[in-house]
């Protein structure tokens, strides 16, 4: 059995190969590095029982990873989130057929863990002595725990008025925390300005080709755990779409295996804030590329990305599989996050309630229906976002 699946990178735009033996951000294009497998290979090693039966977690896809059989992760446990039937919220939507794909369990508490368990461990495996990040909260907290597990250091660029916890947290795991007066491509520059100096290597999504395979490992799970079909929608808040675009990938990547049924995608559903829209804008004008949102503002802090680097991978995807992409204003995905929390008892982020906003108005406008059994991604755990959640009674009580 060869150590490795992984057959070439290739840059997503020209298709032109790359080397797999090194570092690298993006292509000589300027655009994202994916990974390519044998998937003729991958067929005569193992069948998706034997991966179904491994212990749990992201890393017993391992022949759909980057990262040689023989090696070690650096890994918390990430992946195996559970897929909940949401049957009191699908009542009150009119939508029997209701899921949730809780990311809230993920060590660090977000979906991010999956991305920078993968990118870390390559990056370390090619040579990788430091990292360095933008973030938007999540991503930087992950880093963070996952280059301690690695033994390096780290420097992650934060907007200043990224929720506290997700700043305190990088500190926690020993990251160095750089708060920048601006937005995330604003803490982007910075990295880019900064990294040669700081010998670090610069693990921005997309702009490495790795964090979208520890992300598209949700789409290969959601398959399993729906025994092996897709479901008819899945909704998925949108920053940076590397979640999205990782999906769209698992999802070929599993019907080339003929693990499912090769003819059948799930309509991606791209939720946004109202605050910050380039996709959805793009997508209704029936552009190829999204112009960057000007004074992007959202307390959903993941979605507030004003530009994505991987913006023509998200519109491809949307508009292959007969999707759409929907923007929501602040307040409603605010107390949709807390009707996640009190129907269903899950532990949702802004961003989670955004796709429960998005739900809503599709329904109304007889987008979804329902017959569809339809996905929504809670990326994140609501605790982190203490600012967003409801103030306690101003009234204590004596003790008897
Ligand atoms: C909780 C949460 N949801 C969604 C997103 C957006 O994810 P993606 O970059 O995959 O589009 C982020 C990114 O920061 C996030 O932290």
């Amino acid at each position: 059995m060869p150590d490795t699946f992984l057959t070439e990178l290739y840059c997503s735009a020209t298709g032109d190969t790359l080397p797999r033996d090194r570092l690298l951000n993006l292509s000589p294009a300027g655009k994202p590095i994916l990974c390519r497998y044998d998937l003729e290979g991958i067929r005569g090693a193992v069948d998706r029982d034997q991966v179904a039966a491994r212990p749990p977690g992201m890393w017993r896809w391992a022949e759909l990873l980057p990262l040689p059989l023989t090696q070690s992760p650096v890994t918390l446990g990430e992946g195996d989130t559970p897929l909940l039937p949401a049957a009191r919220l699908g009542r009150e939507l009119g939508l029997p057929k209701l899921w949730v794909k809780d990311e809230s369990g993920n060590p660090t508490g977000s979906f991010k863990a999956r991305g920078l368990s993968a990118a870390v461990t390559m990056a370390t495996h090619l040579g990788a002595e430091a990292f360095a990040i933008p973030s938007a909260g999540n991503a930087g907290g992950a880093l963070a725990a996952y280059s301690a597990r690695a033994g390096k250091p780290c420097h992650v660029f934060v907007p200043a008025d990224t929720p506290v916890i997700t700043q305190q947290e990088v500190i926690a795991y020993g990251g160095n925390l750089v708060r920048v007066e601006g937005l995330i491509n604003d803490c982007g520059k910075v990295v880019a300005a900064r990294r040669e100096a700081l010998g670090a290597f610069d693990v921005s999504t997309l702009k490495e080709p790795y964090r979208i395979e520890g992300k598209k490992t949700m789409g290969l799970e959601l398959a399993q755990q729906l025994g092996w079909r897709l479901p008819d929608v899945i909704v998925y808040p949108t920053g940076g779409g590397t979640g999205l675009i990782g999906m769209h990938k698992a999802f070929a990547e599993l019907a080339g295996l003929g693990w499912i049924d090769s003819d059948k995608r799930p309509r991606f559903v791209s939720v946004q804030s109202t605050g910050c829209a380039p996709v959805v804008r793009a997508f209704e004008a029936g552009a190829q590329h999204a112009v960057p949102w000007e004074n992007a503002t959202t307390r959903a802090y993941g979605l507030r990305v004003p530009g994505a680097v991987g913006d023509f991978l998200m519109l491809a995807a949307l508009r292959e599989t007969n999707g759409t992409a929907v923007a929501v204003d602040d307040e409603a995905l605010l107390a949709d996050m807390l009707v996640l929390g009190q129907l269903e008892g899950i532990n949702a982020c802004p961003e989670g309630g955004a796709c429960v906003t998005a739900v809503r108005a599709l329904k109304e406008q007889g987008w979804l229906s329902a017959d569809d059994e339809i996905v929504i991604f809670n990326t994140g755990a609501g605790t982190k976002y203490l600012e967003t959640l409801p103030p306690l009674p101003t009234e204590t009580i004596k003790p008897i």
